[in-house]
């Protein structure tokens, strides 16, 4: 097999969510830069569906101090404080970019930008572009990258990373055909985002398979607190089809409150101060607790109600709500939604310093793929700021290192093409491996995870893992690529959960009774690398 094409640049950033594009922006500024996506660029990703809103103090009453405190005591204080700075304070600054690039967010009758509140705040600082925020800030990301001297490669998945005498120098990529790209680039730029498609029920797009995780941990990066995946607790339960479905925060937000099948506002049992707008891992354990006990709706969730909202303001601040759940036959001025718990985010992955730099040299990474900015929880509102400050980030410190000689990774190269040899060779199919993995781990490793059920689901992904994954011709080595990196993501989470012997923020081990709370837990981080996995233990 022979490489179709070798392509060179000063800086090559692998994903076209809201991190990579801001990355690639900015390092477009320091020399050649390249744009990889799998997707039609700008349309797969997470952010062009994020709907509630981004965090940032944008109002006098506010201040840094309460962002940076909320994120620490949301994300149950296993957050990096260096990067939880950084991201407080450099979140406005990066909105004012999108606003100066042409970002329409929703503004008061005073021309001030409109926040609104969502959970695990002490100032309602969320602010938005109705439900479809993320939406309007792609828009405006994609024109800025159009505008740039960015060289966008649509459709091409990046399945490794090269490594050469210890550094990232690239990475190889396959087209639809199943034919060999080749980038070398002296600095690289992960933004892959996450990877929650491991598990059945999932708000991620088809692209959230966490491909970043596994080739980072392949090249020799360290990854961090892996357990930690945020189950968000409102997603669409019915229509079958749309399960999973994000159902905004920004519905809490503007009011709404969630019931039991006895029509009892079952949140004053489990956060009476906060409600509905406690942090996401109290609310998912709350609503998955009712359905478990038998409390759930007709379809296996609990409902979402904002019928007792003026229509009016339903219709202008939920539009998109409104709309989804009137394809699913239910008016939500008149009637309630069901929703339940859905897997939305990881909040671990790829350690990172302040500036973007990974554990390899010449790897920055950025976005849902990079760990440690929201600890064990993240709040809602915090990813689509984390995208702008780290992306931002990620792209200068990408641009300012240093050029080089790069040489085509011959070996590298061969040891792709055996493998792919060995897909066209194999006897199961992607999708089968895929199904397993997903009902493996929304199974064994979901809201509240036990001993047994982890070391059983591990036990599953083990077995998958030496499946012989069958491409039928040349376009199925993606697939295989894509599912080789699900196993390996969720052997990542089951591998940290059952390190994590206690109860942290959304990591729930219910074999476990515990006396420390948060902020004396005798853990830091887990860290997992080619060498092996540990958790790092506290002094007291
Ligand atoms: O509920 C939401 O709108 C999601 C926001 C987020 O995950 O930050």
């Amino acid at each position: 097999m022979q490489i179709q094409e070798i392509i060179r640049s000063h800086v090559l950033v692998i994903g076209s969510g809201g991190a990579g594009i801001r990355a690639a922006i900015e390092a477009s500024g320091y020399g050649t830069c390249i744009l990889v996506s799998r997707t039609i660029a700008g349309k797969g990703g997470c952010t062009i569906m994020a709907e509630g809103g981004y965090n940032a103090v944008m109002n006098e009453a506010d201040t840094i101090a309460d962002h940076f405190a909320d994120t620490m005591k949301g994300g149950a204080y296993l957050n990096d404080q260096d990067l939880v700075h950084t991201l407080t304070k450099e979140a406005p600054d990066r909105m004012q970019d999108l606003i100066s690039w042409g970002a329409v967010f929703d503004v008061t009758d005073s021309c001030t930008i409109c926040q609104r509140p969502f959970g695990g705040q002490c100032f309602p600082r969320t602010c938005y572009a109705g439900d479809r925020t993320g939406h309007e800030m792609m828009v405006t990301l994609m024109e800025r990258l159009y505008n740039s001297k960015v060289r966008v490669f649509h459709e091409i998945a990046v399945f490794d990373l090269i490594v050469s005498e210890g550094r990232v120098t690239g990475a190889l990529g396959l087209d639809q055909k199943g034919r060999l790209y080749c980038f070398l680039a002296d600095a690289t730029v992960l933004a892959t985002g996450g990877g929650t498609r491991v598990f059945d029920i999932s708000t991620n797009s088809m692209s959230g398979t966490g491909d970043g995780y596994a080739m980072g941990w392949r090249a020799g990066a360290e990854l961090i607190d892996m357990e930690q995946v945020q189950f968000h607790p409102t997603g669409a339960v019915y229509p079958w089809d749309a399960r999973g479905r994000l159902v905004t925060e920004a519905v809490r937000g503007e009011g709404g409150i969630l019931k039991n099948s006895l029509g009892e506002r079952f949140m004053s049992r489990y956060d009476p101060e906060r409600m509905e707008l406690s942090t996401r891992d109290v609310v998912a354990r709350a609503c998955a607790t009712e359905i478990m006990e038998g409390r759930g709706t007709p379809h296996g969730g609990v409902w979402l109600d904002v019928t007792h909202l003026p229509a009016r303001s339903i219709e202008e601040r939920l539009p998109v709500m409104l709309e989804q759940f009137l394809k699913y036959g239910v008016d939500i001025r008149t009637e309630p939604m069901e929703v339940a718990p859905t897997a939305h985010h990881i909040m671990g992955g790829l350690r990172i310093d302040p500036y973007c730099q990974t554990t390899l040299p010449c790897l920055f990474a950025c976005g849902e793929v990079a760990g440690g900015v929201h600890g064990a929880n993240r709040l809602g509102g915090n990813a689509l700021a984390e995208t702008q400050v780290f992306g931002m980030r990620a792209g200068e410190s990408a641009g300012k290192t240093v050029k080089r000689e790069i040489n085509v990774p011959d070996s590298q190269v061969a040891t792709a093409v055996e493998m792919f040899g060995d897909f066209l060779a194999g006897n199961v199919l992607p999708d089968q491996v895929k199904r397993e993995v997903q009902r493996a781990m929304w199974n064994g490793a979901g809201i509240f995870r036990n001993k047994a059920a982890l070391e059983e689901t591990k036990a599953t992904l083990d077995a998958l893992s030496r499946r012989k994954l069958k491409a039928l011709d040349p376009s199925g080595f993606i697939d295989c690529c894509t599912t080789r990196n699900m196993i390996d993501t969720a052997r990542f989470i089951v591998t940290a959960a059952l390190l994590r012997e206690e109860s942290r923020g959304a990591h729930v081990r219910t074999d476990i009774t515990q006396d420390w709370d948060n902020q004396t837990s005798p853990f830091g981080h887990t860290i997992l690398t080619r060498i092996g996995a540990t958790i790092e233990r506290r002094r007291s």
